[in-house]
């Protein structure tokens, strides 16, 4: 997401009753008896997977830092495009280089702005296959001006619904061509039973404790428990039971708010004009004057399954409501369900959320809703380097009607209030989770707060040591015992951000190898190896301070060294988003999203190619012009483990 507008001071009818969530199919009942469902990701608890890991090989030789417009990778490393924006997710219609594809045409192709994404296997020989599987693509965000031929003259009817089926998930079939391991080439299964797109406009169920809150219900679901479509959908967490955990994430750009909102809309950004979105001139849903509980059915984790297109995905109330960046999953000791989530503002918090029931990798039915009952928790990081989580249970820690919450409902509608209430650490805007495979120990970029330590902001603390922080910095914490189920943990801080050598030399963390700054997407690999993903914003990129770093690139950490290397450049304008992996880790897929943005986050609709004529710039195959997001794929030539 264009971070200008985050890190800036300003900040119908009913569809039928949804089909239970996520039976389990005879595909999905095959991998959890391989014992993998999820490739690339590993789940702490899972007897399998645990123990210590070696550390983890780092081999390749660093690229530059690089401001063309190509995604730069390592000698004898391949990159290649495998899902555009527009490209169509099974046989249906084409992407049109002029933009021309019509709002139901874009409703079967990629849409824009590709974020969060996670491959699954599908089976091959009783095991999980690193030829061919299904990636789910979160779609974050539209850039209006690029979407139609016009830009945003003449808005109408037609472009907003085109703008609504830009957003969502993506979820195609993706095969690896050519011999196994080897310089082949992947390329969508056309046509698929898997494809499916998820949209701005889907029924999608609403669960959990706030499901049928008076606070949920709108003209057009009197009952609280549907919603069309999720939007501003960030990273993407899977779980052990074979399902995508999608992050709702600045919900609020797409309301027209009222003049004078509400304390609780003002917390969650609620506007007049909202993020210059204009969906609400033709669809009354995103007027909150209109229908003021709209919003409220935004901001949370939606829980979907790849391997079945006919089921409903739900939206998850009991794991809060916030900007929410990223979701991560473990087990604790004794099976329960445990998701890591980030509230992306600045001064916002990390949170937990611990389910009542175990995980039963035997009967994968029994985990159809471990997210619908269970304690949220946000954290305290001391100054001593121990850290607690806050239970944000109704009746506890003043959570009760006199200070606004009658029920859990509210609670969970209101989370960040609950956060204020309880005493929650306000963090430099945490984005991506990891959790490290075999420790256990759980890793968050906090990108920036440039409005630390202003006059009417808090200032620095043990966890978030800069005042103005324009580089970011990476934390992590151990959970007690080493049970991702403890009530405390012990924390440090993994990597200061920024050129040591200039940004901060007193405060210099345990960084050794390539500066880079705002780190955003992060993700573990099998190994052990941390990739690290930057949004620097499109109005810092290249300048100033930030010259050094380039454009927006992807590392590699060695988390017991210390030690990083630059993996990837990006093109212009673009950040990193995204990563996923086959299993047997010979293949890579990464998000390039937004190439060409300007500052302000929208490109110019007279001079679409501008900034970037990404992937046109790099692929001769790829005509057209315009700039579109898009997953790439990342492999070897001597077919080796990406990274070693
Ligand atoms: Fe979607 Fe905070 O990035
Ligand atoms: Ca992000
Ligand atoms: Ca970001």
């Amino acid at each position: 997401m264009n971070d200008d507008l985050i890190d800036s001071p300003a900040l119908g009818s009913r569809s039928p009753d949804p089909a239970p969530a996520f039976a389990v199919n005879p595909v999905r009942r095959r991998l959890l008896q391989a014992g993998v469902v999820s490739a690339g990701l590993a789940f702490p608890g899972i007897a399998a997977l645990a123990g210590a890991l070696g550390q983890p090989r780092i081999g390749f030789k660093p690229v530059a830092a690089s401001s063309e417009d190509r995604v730069q990778v390592p000698d004898g490393y391949l990159v290649q495009v495998v899902y555009a924006w527009g490209d169509p997710i099974s046989d249906g219609p084409a992407f049109k280089a002029d933009a021309s594809n019509g709002a139901f045409e874009q409703a079967e192709q990629a849409g824009m702005h590709h974020d969060g994404m996670h491959f699954f296997p599908l089976p091959e020989d009783g095991k999980p296959s690193s030829a061919r599987g299904v990636l789910c693509i979160n779609h974050e965000y539209t850039d209006d001006g690029l979407l139609h031929p016009g830009g945003v003259a003449d808005w109408s009817h037609a472009k907003t619904v085109k703008s609504q089926n830009a957003h969502g998930v993506s979820v195609v079939e993706i095969e690896h061509i050519g011999r196994k391991g080897q310089d082949g080439r992947w390329q969508l299964v056309r046509p698929s039973a898997y494809a499916r797109r998820i949209t701005a406009r889907t029924p999608i169920r609403i669960s959990g404790p706030a499901a049928g809150a008076p606070a949920l219900r709108t003209q057009g679901d009197r009952r609280g428990n549907v919603v069309f479509g999720t939007v501003s959908n960030c990273a993407m967490g899977a779980t052990p039971w074979g399902t995508v955990l999608t992050c709702e994430e600045n919900f609020d750009a797409y309301f027209n708010g009222p003049e004078k909102p509400t304390p609780e809309q003002k917390r969650y950004g609620i506007r007049e004009q909202g993020g210059g979105y204009r969906w609400h001139e033709h669809d009354s849903r995103f007027d909150v004057a209109t229908e003021p509980n709209e919003a409220n059915r935004f901001g949370w984790v939606v829980e979907i399954d790849p391997l079945n297109r006919t089921k409903v995905p739900v939206k998850r109330t009991a794991l809060g409501r916030l900007k929410h960046e990223s979701a991560a999953v473990a087990l604790a000791g004794d099976g329960r369900a445990v998701v890591y989530m980030s509230d992306d503002g600045p001064f916002e918090s990390l949170y937990k959320y611990v389910s009542r029931e175990r995980f039963d990798g035997k009967n994968p039915a029994a985990n159809a809703n471990l997210l619908d009952d269970g304690t949220l928790y946000v954290a305290r990081f001391g100054d001593d380097g121990q850290g607690q989580w806050l239970a944000l249970e109704h009746g506890q820690n003043g959570l009760v009607a006199a200070n606004g919450f009658a029920e859990q409902a509210d609670v969970l509608v209101n989370t960040r209030l609950a956060a204020d209430r309880v005493g929650a650490t306000k963090m430099d805007r945490p984005e991506g989770i990891a959790i490290h495979p075999a420790s256990g120990e759980v890793y968050c970029s906090l990108t920036r707060n440039s409005r630390r330590g202003l006059a009417d902001a808090p200032g620095p603390d043990a966890a978030n040591p800069r005042a103005a922080n324009l580089f970011g910095h990476i934390v992590r914490w151990r959970e007690n015992g080493g049970d991702a189920g403890a009530k405390d943990f012990s924390w440090d801080i993994f990597a200061l951000c920024g050129d040591p050598q200039h940004a901060d030399p007193g405060k210099r963390g345990n960084v050794k190898g390539d500066a880079f700054a705002n780190p955003d997407g992060l993700g573990f690999d099998r190994d052990g190896r941390l990739w690290i993903q930057t949004d620097v914003s499109a109005g810092t990129l290249n300048a100033g301070d930030y010259a050094r770093f380039g454009n927006n690139q992807m590392l590699v950490a060695d988390p017991a060294s210390g030690e990083i290397r630059r993996f990837l450049s990006g093109p212009n304008g673009c950040e990193i988003t995204g990563i996923a992996r086959t299993p047997d880790g010979r293949s890579l897929f990464v998000n390039i999203q937004h190439p060409g943005e300007r500052p302000g986050g929208r490109s110019d609709p007279a001079a679409p190619t501008a900034n970037s004529a990404w992937p046109a710039s790099q692929f001769a195959e790829i005509t057209g012009g315009r700039p579109r997001s898009a997953t790439l794929v990342v492999t070897r030539r001597d077919g080796g483990v990406v990274g070693t």
